[in-house]
C-alpha cells in the first residue's frame, strides 16, 4: 500500500467537531484567537511531516427557528467562529514547506476578490496554498447575515460552476509565465504583450479587465472539495484534486470513492489522481484499557443538545423537535446540505434509523462519522484496512483535544504508520500540488482550468 495522505483539520472555533470538548481541562483550543496558538500548531504539523493544515470555515451558524440555539452558544458548537484567512499568513511565516488549505465559499465571496486573495497567498507561501471550495454548510443562516435569500442547493452548484470558470480565466488567462521582467535598466517591470485581458460573461458572474496579480507558482491553488450530494460529486469530479468524504460505512464510502473517480474519468480526467480523504478522529493510547478510558472521556462531552446543534449547523434541521421514535420525515427540507441527511437514509434496503438512533450515532461518531480508538497498532491497522476496503487515499484528522490529539497522533500513531511504510514522506521544497502527487506545479492539461492558460505555460 502506498503512503497515506494525511492532513489536519482545524477551524477558528474553541471546540472540536463533536461534543463540548473545549471543556476538557487540558484543551487549549480555547486559545484559538492567539497568534502563537496557530504558529505552534503549524510548526508541529510540519515537523511531523503531515501533508497539510486544513482550515475549515462557514459564515453560517447553527440556527433553529431563526435563532442560534442556547445549547450551541453554551457549548460552543460551530459558534463562535472567526475568519481563518487571518491566520494563513501567520502559519505560512512560521513554516517553510507545509501545505495550508483554507476554505472559501462560492456563494458568499466575490470571484474576483477571492482569486486575488488566493493568488497573493500562493506567492507568499511559494505555492503551498489550497482552496477548499464550498457551496457552504449552514448556507441559510449565512445568507440571512448577508441579507439575502437562501439560494437553493442545486443552484448553488450551478453558480459554483460559473464561479470556477471565471476563477480559471483570472488565474490562468491574464499573465503569461515570463511576463514579469523586473528589468531595472530597461525600465520594464512587465511585458505588456504578455499580459492579457479577461472577458467573462457567465450565467451568474461576469468580469472584464486584467487580473492584477502576477502569475503565482501554482496559478490555481490546489482545489479541495467536500460536498458529497449528487451535485457535489459531479462538481468534485470536474474540478477537485482532493475530496473530503464523510466516513460513514465502508460500502458507502467505497461507492462514493468509485463514483467520484469514474465521473472524473468521464470528464477526461485521471480518476485515480484525485486524492480522496475521509474525516477521522483518532483516540490512541499505549494500552487498550487506557484507550477505552480516553474513548469514554471523548464520548462524555457529547449530549443530545450538542449533537442536535451540530446537525442543525449542517442541515438546518432540529432533531430535537422531531419524533424520536420515527425516522427523518420523507419530505424534510434538505436545501441546506444533503450529505448529512442522505447519511441517515439507507440505500441497501435496511430500515432507516430513528431520530433517537441518529442522535446516538452523532454523539458517538460526530458529524464526520469515523472515530477509531485503540493502541497504535490497532488504529494503524484499522486505517490501513479502511483505506484498502474503500479505495481512499488518506484521512483528514480532526482533533478533539489540543495538544492531546496531536500528542497521540505524532508521538504514538505516526511512528507506527512509519514502521508500516504508510506515513507521509519527509517534506521537500515543493508546491502543495507536487506534494500531493501532481506531475508539476500547474494543473494538468486534462483539467478545465488549462483551457484558459495563456502563453508558454500552456
Ligand atoms: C471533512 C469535511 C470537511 C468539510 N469542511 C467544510 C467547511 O469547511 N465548510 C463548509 O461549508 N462545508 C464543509 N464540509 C461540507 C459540508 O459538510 C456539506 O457537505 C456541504 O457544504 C454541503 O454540500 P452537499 O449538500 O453537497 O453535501 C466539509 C465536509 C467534510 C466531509
Amino acid at each position: 500500500m502506498k503512503p497515506l495522505t494525511l492532513g489536519v483539520f482545524e477551524h477558528l472555533n474553541p471546540n472540536g467537531m463533536s461534543g463540548a470538548t473545549w471543556r476538557h481541562p487540558d484543551n487549549v483550543a480555547t486559545r484559538y484567537l492567539d497568534l502563537d496558538h496557530w504558529t505552534r500548531l503549524a510548526r508541529r504539523v510540519e515537523a511531523a511531516d503531515l501533508d497539510f493544515l486544513f482550515l475549515a470555515d462557514s459564515y453560517g451558524m447553527p440556527i433553529v427557528d431563526g435563532a442560534v440555539p442556547d445549547a450551541a452558544v453554551r457549548s460552543a458548537v460551530h459558534f463562535p467562529s472567526a475568519d481563518p484567512f487571518a491566520v494563513v499568513g501567520v502559519c505560512a511565516a512560521a513554516t517553510s514547506t507545509l501545505g495550508i488549505v483554507v476554505t472559501s465559499s462560492t456563494v458568499f465571496e466575490e470571484p474576483y476578490a477571492n482569486a486575488r486573495r488566493y493568488a497573493t497567498l500562493d506567492h507568499l507561501t511559494r505555492g503551498r496554498i489550497g482552496w477548499n471550495v464550498v457551496t457552504s454548510a449552514s448556507a441559510a443562516s449565512a445568507a440571512a447575515m448577508f441579507g439575502r435569500p437562501l439560494t437553493p442547493h442545486d443552484t448553488r452548484y450551478d453558480m459554483a460552476e460559473d464561479y470556477m470558470e471565471l476563477s480559471y480565466r483570472l488565474l490562468e488567462g491574464s499573465w503569461e509565465d515570463g511576463a514579469v521582467l523586473a528589468d531595472k535598466e530597461a525600465g520594464v517591470y512587465a511585458d505588456p504583450a504578455r499580459v492579457h485581458d479577461v472577458d467573462h460573461k457567465g450565467p451568474y458572474f461576469s468580469a472584464r479587465g486584467v487580473f492584477p496579480v502576477e502569475a503565482s507558482p501554482q496559478r490555481v491553488p490546489v482545489l479541495f472539495q467536500a460536498g458529497s450530494s449528487g451535485r457535489g460529486r459531479e462538481f468534485a469530479a470536474r474540478h477537485a484534486e482532493c475530496v473530503f468524504l464523510q466516513g460513514t460505512t465502508v460500502p458507502r464510502v467505497a461507492e462514493a470513492a468509485a463514483d467520484i473517480r469514474s465521473r472524473a474519468e468521464a470528464f477526461g480526467r485521471d480518476g485515480d489522481a484525485i486524492r480522496l480523504l475521509v474525516g477521522l478522529t483518532i483516540i490512541v493510547a499505549p494500552t487498550t484499557a487506557e484507550a477505552e478510558t480516553r474513548y469514554a472521556t471523548f464520548r462524555s462531552f457529547s449530549t443530545d443538545e450538542t449533537a442536535a446543534a451540530q446537525f442543525a449547523f449542517n442541515t438546518g434541521i432540529d432533531l430535537l423537535s422531531l419524533d424520536p421514535g420515527a425516522p427523518l420525515p420523507a419530505d424534510i427540507d434538505a436545501q441546506q446540505g444533503q450529505s448529512n441527511v442522505d447519511r441517515f437514509r439507507p440505500t441497501d434496503g435496511s430500515p432507516a434509523p430513528t431520530v433517537r438512533a441518529i442522535l446516538d450515532e452523532l454523539k458517538a461518531r460526530g458529524l464526520r462519522g469515523l472515530v477509531l480508538h485503540g493502541t497504535p497498532d490497532v488504529v494503524a491497522q484499522q486505517m490501513q484496512d479502511y483505506a484498502e476496503a474503500t479505495g481512499i487515499d488518506g484521512f483528514l484528522l480532526e482533533s478533539y483535544l489540543n495538544p492531546g490529539t496531536y500528542d497521540e497522533l505524532i508521538d504514538l500513531l505516526l511512528p507506527e504508520l512509519r514502521r508500516r511504510g504508510i506515513a507521509p514522506g519527509p517534506h521537500r521544497r515543493q508546491t502543495l500540488r507536487e506534494r500531493l502527487g501532481g506531475a508539476g506545479r500547474h494543473l494538468p492539461d486534462s483539467h478545465p482550468a488549462a483551457a484558459h492558460r495563456v502563453g508558454a505555460g500552456r
